[in-house]
C-alpha cells in the first residue's frame, strides 16, 4: 500500500499549497491513502468544518489533528460526524468528542489511521503509551497495515514511541513542531520512522507565524499575539511511505519536501 502523509498545514496559504501540489504529488507517489495533519488549518488555531470538506474535496482520505483540535469551536458542531476526521487516541475516553482512530478501506486491504498526543513540554493527556497498545491489539485484529501520526514535541518522545512500536505498525510519523527532520528510516522490525514531517504553510515566517510578532515576544517577554500571514512564499511538508500489503511492514520512507529552495520537479510556482 502506497500512503502520502502531509505535515501541519497552517492557515490559509498552506491550504492553498495542498490544493495546487496534491494532484502533482498524487500524479508522482499514486498514493492510495493521503493523510493531513490540519490541526493548525483555521488561522493556524484548530479547524473548520468548511476547511475539513475543502480538503477531502482536494483529495485527502484522513485528516489527523493535535494539541490544537479545540481552538476552534466549530468542531464540537461537527467531529462526531465527520468520519474522517481523527484526534489524538489519548485524550479522556469518556468525556471527549471524535475519535482517535479510523479504517480506511482500499480494494481488499484496510488501514488504521492513529492519532497521539506526547505528554512531554504539552498538555498531559492519558499516557500515550499504554493507549497505543490497546489500539493496535484492536487495529491488528482487522488489519497489520497501520499509521500513527505522533503529535508530539520532544524528539525523545517520539522517537521513544517508535522504537516501542516497532514491528507492531507500519509507520510512526510525527508531528507538531514544524519543521522536518532528516531521520527517516524503517527500524529493523519493518516500522517506517519520521521524528518530525514538517509544516505547510508560509515559508518565511517562525513555524508558520509571522516572525516579527515571534521576535518580538522573544525581546520584551510580553505578551504577543501571533498571527498567520495570508500571503509570501509557501512550503509544503510531507512524505511517502510503501508498505508491504501482507505483513504490514514497510518497505520506503522517503519525505518529501516543495519550496523554491526545493522546487518539485523544476516547476515551482
Ligand atoms: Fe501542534
Amino acid at each position: 500500500m502506497r500512503l502520502l502523509f502531509v505535515g501541519d498545514v497552517v492557515g490559509s496559504m498552506g491550504r492553498e499549497i495542498v490544493h495546487d501540489y496534491l494532484p502533482k504529488l498524487k500524479r508522482k507517489y499514486r498514493p492510495q491513502v493521503t493523510i493531513l495533519n490540519g490541526e493548525n488549518a483555521a488561522a493556524g488555531r484548530g479547524i473548520t468544518e468548511k476547511i475539513y470538506k475543502s480538503f477531502l474535496q482536494d483529495g485527502v482520505d484522513i485528516v489527523t489533528m493535535g494539541n490544537h483540535t479545540w481552538d476552534n469551536r466549530e468542531i464540537f458542531d461537527f467531529i462526531d460526524d465527520a468520519k474522517k476526521m481523527i484526534r489524538p487516541a489519548n485524550y479522556p475516553e469518556d468525556t471527549t468528542p471524535g475519535k482517535g482512530m479510523a479504517f480506511i478501506k482500499v480494494n481488499q486491504l484496510e488501514l488504521a489511521v492513529i492519532n497521539l498526543h506526547g505528554r512531554v513540554f504539552m498538555a498531559y493527556l492519558d499516557d500515550p503509551f499504554r493507549k497505543i497498545e490497546d489500539l493496535v491489539d484492536e487495529a491488528r485484529q482487522r488489519t497489520p497495515l497501520i499509521f500513527v501520526d505522533f503529535h508530539a514535541e520532544t524528539t525523545s518522545e517520539k522517537q521513544a514511541m517508535g522504537w516501542f512500536l516497532d514491528g507492531q505498525v507500519s509507520a510512526v510519523v510525527g508531528t507538531h513542531t514544524h519543521v522536518q527532520t532528516s531521520d527517516a528510516r524503517i527500524l529493523p522490525q519493518g516500522t517506517a520512522y519520521l521524528t518530525d514531517v514538517g509544516m505547510t504553510g508560509p515559508y518565511d515566517e517562525i513555524l508558520g507565524m509571522t516572525k516579527e510578532q515571534v521576535i518580538n515576544r522573544f525581546l520584551t517577554q510580553m505578551p504577543t499575539r501571533f498571527e498567520v500571514p495570508k500571503t509570501g512564499r509557501k512550503t509544503l511538508s510531507a512524505c511517502y511511505i510503501e508498505l508491504d500489503d501482507s505483513t504490514g511492514a514497510a518497505k520506503k520512507i522517503e519525505p518529501i519536501l516543495i519550496n523554491e529552495d526545493h522546487p518539485f520537479g523544476g516547476d515551482f510556482e
